[in-house]
């Protein structure tokens, strides 16, 4: 393939505006301008069909995906840590408290080295990309200029990437070897990024965003909570950190502030249209509705819960009652970098709480008493349009002003995993395949801006 800009795509693929639903493209059009921008998608049967796709033919300009292949809207991963990359499999032995101390400092210490910052950004954003990866969340390092270069990398390597310099400043929980050394260095920091990010050269589109990122609430001073929460609002950034992830952490807030996560983020300003709040697991009825109000959103990380919560986020009653959800791998807390087999744990997962899992109890006991069930549609939605809409960011499906961030599943790759049946599989159930039995080796083409930015085809 090649970049899909001021191109005409025909194309067959998914994409799931609405949760729960799949919406099938069979031989559509999709017309994208010289910036990468969606002008049209149209199908057969449409009045324009026939005169779009001569015309298209007669300038040179129609590109078609080869049979068995489909075109998705690119994964939007709500949720990665990207120094942890190089621990990405490993360390998931110990509680959150002592990993935190015993791992992971020490590892995102090193970013101190600006060239094992480019080595490892460098290496992982190439990799998320070829998963089909076309936004992250990241949150950097509480260093300034490792952090600078992870936004030199996503520009770049061209991957839609909204970043944050970690702001971590509590001495009684951070480590003298790594922390910002006061809140004024935390908050000073973080508006240093937002500035650098803004101003790059060559970021004049947007396509990368600065984030306010307060590790989560026991690494913070309650001084930083605040600046942050203002400089927030000044600049109108987004806002990531962790929500009520575990049980220790829940509690340690709890004490702390006499009240939960969301409600403390709240008063400092920290809960917006624009916050993304990791894991979530143990947010109170009150709370789902507060973070409903104010439009913030969670990102769900399927995994990374299954190592460290102790719970499971209920994805469901989530959406049921009008959250934003995305999903995220929460590299390195999640053993995968990859969204779909992050979207097969949220469908897993789901399962489990519906059924209850201690073998000891009967089952009427065991289970939640609630339908817990996600199927894989919803987990699609999440990957890509939830995730989207939850950063309020113009991608995520195929229509008028999308932006055309895209993946092609190659269902025949012979370094793949997966078959397709011509007499079983068959509408959205070729989707269904996709999400459960994909791998990396399908994922033949990506693009960003209609720009691409991977490929397999030789
Ligand atoms: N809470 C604070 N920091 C982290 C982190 O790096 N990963 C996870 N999963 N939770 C956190
Ligand atoms: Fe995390």
């Amino acid at each position: 393939m090649t970049d899909i800009r001021d191109t005409v795509l025909l194309a067959s693929g998914f994409h799931a505006p609405v949760a729960g639903e799949i919406d099938v493209l069979e031989d559509v059009l999709i017309d994208v301008d010289a910036d990468g921008v969606i002008r049209s998608v149209v199908r057969p049967g449409d009045a324009e069909y026939d005169t779009l796709k001569t015309q298209a033919v007669d300038e040179g300009r129609l590109e078609r995906l080869p049979e068995g292949s489909y075109l998705l809207p690119g994964f939007v991963d709500c949720h990665v840590h990207a120094p942890q990359y190089p621990q990405l499999g490993t360390a998931l032995d110990v509680p959150l408290e002592v990993w935190l101390q015993k791992y992971t400092f020490p590892l995102e210490a090193r970013y101190a080295d600006i060239a094992f910052a480019r080595r490892a950004y460098s290496l992982l954003v190439e990799d998320l990309i070829a998963n089909g990866t076309t936004t992250a969340l990241y949150f950097a390092t509480v260093h300034q200029d490792a952090t600078r270069v992870l936004v030199d990398t996503c520009l770049e390597k061209g991957q839609r990437a909204l970043i944050g310099k970690v702001a971590m400043d509590n001495p009684d929980s951070c480590p003298d070897y790594y922390r910002d050394a006061s809140s004024d260095e935390a908050i000073d920091g973080t508006r240093a990024l937002i500035d650098y990010v803004r101003a790059h050269p060559d970021n004049k589109t947007r396509r990368v965003n600065p984030v306010v990122t307060p590790r989560f609430i026991p690494s913070c001073t309650d001084a930083t909570l605040e600046g942050l929460g203002a400089l927030a609002g000044e600049c109108g950034c987004h806002v990531q950190t962790h929500c009520s992830e575990s049980d220790w952490e829940h509690g340690y807030v709890l004490k702390r502030h006499g009240m939960t996560d969301t409600e403390s983020l709240d008063r400092f300003g920290l809960l917006g249209r624009h916050t993304m709040l990791a894991h979530s697991n143990l947010l109170t009825s009150s709370d789902m509705e507060q973070i409903r109000v104010r439009e913030a959103a969670v990102a769900h990380c399927p995994l990374s819960n299954a190592y460290f919560a102790g719970a499971v986020f209920p994805l469901r009653a989530a959406l049921e009652k009008g959250l934003h959800v995305g999903l995220g791998t929460d590299i390195s807390g999640g053993p995968s970098a990859s969204m779909l087999e992050n979207c097969r744990a949220a469908i897993t997962v789901s399962r489990m709480l519906e059924s209850g899992v201690d073998p000891e109890r009967p089952a009427n006991l065991r289970a939640s008493g609630t339908s817990a069930r996600v199927d894989f549609r919803i987990a699609f939605h999440i990957a890509t349009v939830g995730g989207a809409r939850a950063l309020d960011l113009p991608v995520g499906q195929f229509a008028p002003g999308y932006r055309f961030d895209a993946v092609v599943v190659d269902t025949r790759a012979p370094q793949g995993s997966m078959r397709l049946w011509e007499e079983f599989d068959q509408g959205d159930g070729i989707l269904q395949k996709i999400v459960f039995t994909a791998s990396k080796a399908n994922i033949a083409d990506v693009w960003v801006d209609g720009m691409q930015v991977s490929t397999r085809r030789h």
